[in-house]
């Protein structure tokens, strides 16, 4: 289970002190597909980088399982950060590596013994439907297919955890579907919880069970998905569920 307790993030601009996130908590449990959605600027990047760290928070508790992070070692945090995989919009393959060698990177890192990274890399790229493809470059293949590659990679080494930071926002219609099928497919097979964040409310309906509303650094709305697409309370969530007009 992941818990955030009262986040505040703030950025110093030339223009003074920003507020990215003031006061977030939320609670993810495990085998959730949390959706956390909002528009540009509103959070959810810096929320979600929160979550391993990659931003640190001035103030606030982040719990895993019940571990407050934030107090962890250089040497903690790295292995926190094995069982959390990450996968973002613009996919960040490494060009100059092979399918299979983009995903055996993180095993290699890891210090997995060389056979074992190939065996484990092969299995993930059969999962989201790559194996055929294993030894060609990103740049020859499709942005679905390398946003497959990148969800096979975040998966090397067996996390419990997903983030995924707008993963179908550089994609068209259909592939997105298909990238979410593949996420709900993953889910359901290996048991991973997925943080998912998007700006798509058809993302969070297709495929999150639970889902916060950020807006301005704040969290809105949360809770179960049906119960808000039934009956939202916050303005924003009723503007994202086009209920209302953005104009009133
Ligand atoms: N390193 C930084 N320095 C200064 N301001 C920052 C920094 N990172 C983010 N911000 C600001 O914090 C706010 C939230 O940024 P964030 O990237 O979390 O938004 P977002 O909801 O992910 O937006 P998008 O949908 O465009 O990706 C933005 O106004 C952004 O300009
Ligand atoms: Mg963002």
């Amino acid at each position: 289970m992941i818990e955030l307790q009262n986040l505040t993030k703030r950025f110093e601009t030339p223009k003074g002190t920003f507020h990215a996130l003031d006061q977030v908590s939320l609670s993810i449990e495990d085998g959730d597909i949390f959706g956390i959605i909002g528009i540009s600027g509103a959070g959810k990047s810096t929320l979600i980088r929160c979550i391993n760290l990659l931003e640190r928070p001035e103030a606030g508790k982040i719990l895993i399982d019940g571990n407050d992070i934030t107090q962890y070692s250089e040497r903690q945090l790295r292995t926190l950060r094995r069982n959390i995989g990450m996968v973002f919009q613009q996919f960040h393959l490494l060009m100059q590596l092979t399918i299979l060698e983009n995903v055996m990177l993180p095993m290699q890192i890891a210090g997995v013994p060389k056979a074992n990274q190939r065996k484990k890399a092969l299995e993930l790229l059969e999962l989201v439907g790559l194996l055929e493809q294993k030894d060609k470059y990103p740049a020859q293949l499709s942005g679905g297919q390398q946003q497959r590659v990148s969800i096979a990679r975040a998966l090397a080494n067996d996390p419990k955890v997903l983030l995924c930071d707008e993963p179908t926002s550089a994609l068209d219609p259909l592939t997105t579907s298909s990238v979410l099928h593949l996420l709900k497919d993953i889910h359901e097979k290996l048991g991973v919880t997925i943080v998912i964040i998007t700006h798509q409310i058809e993302v969070v309906q297709k495929i999150c069970n639970r889902m916060a509303v950020i807006d301005h650094a704040v969290i809105a709305e949360q809770g179960d998905v049906q119960t808000i697409f039934q009956n939202p309370q916050a303005q924003i969530t009723k503007q994202l569920l086009g209920r209302v007009s953005w104009h009133v």
